[in-house]
């Protein structure tokens, strides 16, 4: 019998992976267009969970296998990021790692001579390159020495192509949870000029950008708006949920052991919205073999929340008390700045701050002059809790 794929499994078997058919095509058509010296830089979007990173994987698998570099980059796992660290430094040394990591799976050898010269060229000396596992690593990251490191770094890609050209038919790059930059703050305008001005240059190297951003996020317009770093060079793809009729036939072929009614399927639906990742989470918790209908899948609903909401838990419990309470207001209307602050008994330039940063989280967005809370699973876990408990599970209590 077939298995739905577990939530945070983004390296997804053929048995797992399900459709996006036209979403890869269209990927892979332009990402193929760098052979003839045309590199496009594509901006993926879309929700949490609805499976960006599983599709990038995917389209790195299929074309490793066609003779491509493919680095996989993705910046939530950097230690730097882990420790509360990230810099402009941390970005460049986890692309180090990474494209170091993907040449080996190549089976390129990066310790010839031709890479002691091209790491000559860039000025850094020998001296400051040690062996780790075979491979030389620039340790001696100094402020004096990490701009010529990060130059080094940023044409290593074209480098590649270059010089490995018999071996490889291109290369792409691929960013993920790219939204985690915006944590270089003041930083982040000058870090993406500083980018674009090498990959617009590289001709063979083809970039994907994506994360976790609402249509809304500013750093969308930060990197593919007409002023932004990118300007009109980068395409903007949205990655969709399942339509209803997607989700009905992708149950149907891989998990038939789900007995919905007809009623039961609507309110799945109406549940997980056609997000893959509430579709699988919740579809391997449900009772198999037994007939699933409205009521049952609403209870179960309830039940799973705190799973289903996972991603969410997490961002609320290390949100302030403020920005918690404003939270709490927006949970059944979308409400202007100026009556949150009222809510809340504070004066509305007082809630700035809490407003970016839930921003920035993506936990709440703006239209309109209007702040609402995009996901409903978050809105449907905190009314639970609510429900339970009597309070919300704020900081202080
Ligand atoms: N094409 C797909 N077919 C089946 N399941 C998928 C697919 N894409 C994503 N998923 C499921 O959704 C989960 C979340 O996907 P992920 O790529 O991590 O989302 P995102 O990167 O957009 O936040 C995956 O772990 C997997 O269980
Ligand atoms: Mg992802």
């Amino acid at each position: 019998m077939n298995e739905l794929a577990w939530g945070t499994n983004i390296d997804l078997d053929d048995n797992q992976f399900y459709n996006r058919i036209e979403d890869i095509k269209f990927i892979s058509d332009l990402l193929k267009s760098g052979q003839y010296g045309t590199s496009p830089s594509i901006l993926l979007t879309g929700i949490r969970g609805v499976g960006k990173s599983a599709l990038m994987k995917k389209i790195q698998n299929e074309f490793r296998n066609e003779k491509y570099l493919v680095v996989y980059i993705d910046l939530s796992s950097s230690n730097a990021y882990q420790m509360g660290e990230f810099s402009r430094k941390s970005v460049i040394e986890l692309m180090y790692d990474e494209i170091m990591k993907e040449c080996k799976e190549f089976g390129i050898n990066t310790e010839d001579k031709k890479m002691e010269k091209y790491i000559r060229t860039h000025d850094i000396t020998l001296k400051e390159i040690t062996s780790i596992k075979g491979y030389p690593v620039p340790f001696l990251w100094t402020e004096e020495n990490y701009k010529k490191l990060a130059n080094f770094v940023m044409d290593l890609p074209q480098y590649l192509y270059d010089e490995y050209d018999m071996y490889i038919n291109g290369v792409f790059i691929f960013f993920d949870e790219f939204q985690i930059i915006k944590e270089l703050g003041d930083q982040l305008n000058d870090f993406l000029w500083y980018m674009r001005s090498f990959i617009q240059k590289q001709n063979n190297v083809s970039y994907i950008f994506s994360g976790s951003m609402g249509i809304k996020d500013r750093l969308i317009e930060e990197i593919a708006g007409s002023n932004g770093a990118f300007g009109g060079r980068m395409l903007t793809i949205e990655i969709k949920p399942f339509s209803f009729e997607t989700t009905k036939e992708y149950l149907q072929e891989r998990a038939d052991y789900l007995k919905f009614s007809e009623d039961g399927f609507e309110q799945f639906y109406n549940c997980t919205k056609g997000i893959p990742f509430y579709i699988n989470v919740f579809g391997n918790l449900l009772p198999k073999n037994t007939l699933l209908d409205s009521q049952s899948i609403k209870e179960n609903f309830n039940k799973f929340l705190p799973v289903l909401a996972m991603h969410f838990t997490g961002s609320w419990f290390k949100l302030n008390l403020q920005e918690q309470k404003i939270l709490t207001t927006l949970l059944d209307d979308s409400l202007k700045r100026s009556d949150i602050a009222k809510k809340l008994e504070v004066t509305s330039g007082g809630i700035g701050r809490s407003l970016n940063n839930l921003q920035d989280k993506g936990l709440i967005e703006m239209e309109n002059n209007m702040y609402y809370m995009p996901n409903s699973v978050f809105r449907a876990w905190l009314k639970n809790e609510y429900r339970i408990k009597g309070v919300f599970p704020y900081k202080s209590i």
